[in-house]
């Protein structure tokens, strides 16, 4: 059996022109969100990535026909009749997706539905408290049950669901989604209160609305919904990825280069354009894009705090970082959206890294994590050279900041755990080679690829990183 590792010889300015892919964030909920209705439902700019394959994936499992041409990026579903409403363990622990489902089989059957996901404490530790509070307000019955190898939620509404307030401690993302595609066919109206206002939560109601549903949302971040019982056939093209645009504005930027991304929408980037400027990078908004570049050294001394949108977004963090240990100064990120997400900067401290992690909040605001033990606010000062190393990816967000790290390192990276990286970058390795950089994806026998893994000794970190994509 032969596997990939990722070679990356760093040193090359990155420069050229890419296509903004659509956003891996909000085209899995659309997908799971078609569910909701008998209707067809057209997507265009689709992501050929590996969580858009998985969602499609699930939503065939549960009886939906899909057409997906990959190279029009344009994908049709219809799903006229439930065949199950049982998820199969395999998907257990893919990613997010899965938890989705609940909210949206509850409003298409009164049947039981079985949801699993990866095992133990499950309400507790790895949070979905939120989710599952939610959906328990609009009238489902739902409980968590050990099997054999992982567990799974058992869930049902079998005189249906009706509509509640929901009032979240934090605007979680997936919870409010779930909440939404439950109270699509609950009886009467649902409010939720301090819900998620992210870019793709709006491009789900967008969707949601030309489907036929009652939605509005206010500047309070209280969405309300009115059950829906017909719905429309509806055509619509997902917004572009704020994280993929940010992610190569920021690699063209550290390289001292400049990329053009077509596409690129400038109200999705505003508080990131706001932290760019401040670092003396460049860019300028054009009809059909922005432009980022390099344009003299870049400045530290910046205080990010990453933030629920409109603010500065936690997936934001990894790359800039990266950045920063090019930049000349000291630069404190307060990280207040999950407890746990500087794992990652163990392995650009080894890379040559000048990075300091600490429990406090630093910052203006006291997070929720400011009496837990969490090392979530780093100082991180430049600039530094970094060398290159074997890595092994630990996730999304994580696995691009090292490729960055990788592409400033003039010698040989070797990047094992690819996977993770297609999973939200089309074409990753394609599109940066486009730019200029080395980069090459080989194959390596399974003896080698483990002897590269032990060698990147991932282990320190895995337990730091929750896989949160
Ligand atoms: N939380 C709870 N209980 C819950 C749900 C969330 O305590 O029931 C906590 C989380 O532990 C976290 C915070 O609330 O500390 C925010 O979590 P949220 O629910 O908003 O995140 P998510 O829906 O699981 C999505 C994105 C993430 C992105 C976050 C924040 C998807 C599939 N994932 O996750 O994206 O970081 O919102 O914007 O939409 C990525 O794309 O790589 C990625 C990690």
């Amino acid at each position: 059996m032969h596997l990939e590792l990722l070679k990356v010889k760093g040193g090359k300015k990155l420069s050229g022109k890419i296509v903004a892919s659509g956003a891996k964030n909000a085209m899995t909920k659309l997908l799971v969100a078609s569910l909701l209705s008998d209707k067809k439902c057209t997507f265009y700019n689709v992501p050929n990535i590996g969580d858009v394959e998985i969602t499609v994936d699930l939503c065939k499992e549960i009886g939906a026909e899909i057409s997906w041409d990959k190279k029009e990026k344009i994908l049709q579903i219809l799903t006229k009749d439930l065949k199950t409403s049982y998820i199969p363990q395999r998907f257990s622990g893919s990613n997010r997706i899965p938890i989705l489902m609940i909210g949206a089989l509850l409003g298409r059957t009164t049947e039981d539905i079985i949801v699993p996901t990866v095992g133990g404490d499950q309400l507790g530790k790895r949070p979905v408290d939120f989710h599952i509070s939610a959906l328990q307000k609009l009238g489902a019955t739902i409980e968590y049950r050990e099997m054999k190898k992982e567990g799974a939620y058992l869930a049902h509404a079998h005189n249906g669901l009706s509509g509640s307030l929901i009032t979240f401690p934090f605007p979680s993302v997936g919870a409010t989604e779930n909440a939404i595609l439950a109270a699509v066919r609950a009886k009467g109206t649902t409010i939720i209160k301090n819900a998620s206002i992210e870019p793709e939560i709006i491009d789900l109601i967008l969707f949601l609305q030309k489907m036929g549903v009652r939605i509005t949302i206010d500047s309070t971040r209280i969405i309300s919904i009115k059950e829906t019982k017909q719905f429309l056939q509806v055509e619509h093209t997902v917004l572009p990825d704020r994280n993929e645009i940010i992610s190569y504005a920021l690699a063209a930027i550290s390289t001292q280069g400049r990329v053009f991304i077509e596409g690129a929408e400038h109200q999705l980037l505003l508080s990131f354009l706001d932290k760019l400027r401040e670092t003396g990078a460049g860019f300028s908004i054009q009809k059909t894009g922005i432009e980022f570049f390099y344009q003299g050294p870049l400045r530290g001394g910046l205080h990010i705090e990453t933030d629920v949108h409109p603010g500065f977004m936690t997936d934001w963090q990894q790359p800039f970082v990266v950045l920063l240990t090019q930049a000349q100064g000291s630069s404190v990120i307060h990280e207040t959206v999950y407890e746990n997400r500087f794992g990652y900067t163990h392995t650009l401290k080894e890379m040559g890294a000048d990075i300091e992690l600490f429990h406090q909040c630093l910052g203006n605001k006291e997070c929720r994590f400011s009496l837990l033990n969490h090392k979530h606010s780093i100082i991180v000062r430049g600039p530094t050279e970094l060398q290159a190393k074997n890595i092994s990816i630990p996730d999304l967000r994580a696995g691009f900041a090292y490729v960055m790290a990788a592409l400033l390192a003039p010698d040989v990276s070797t990047i094992s755990n690819v996977p993770f990286l297609d999973r939200g970058y089309e074409n990753l390795t394609h599109q940066l080679a486009s730019l200029g950089a080395d980069i090459k994806k080989v194959a390596v026998s399974a003896k080698k690829y483990e002897q590269h893994s032990l060698a990147a000794d991932s282990k320190k970190e895995l337990h730091l990183h929750p896989r949160v994509s």
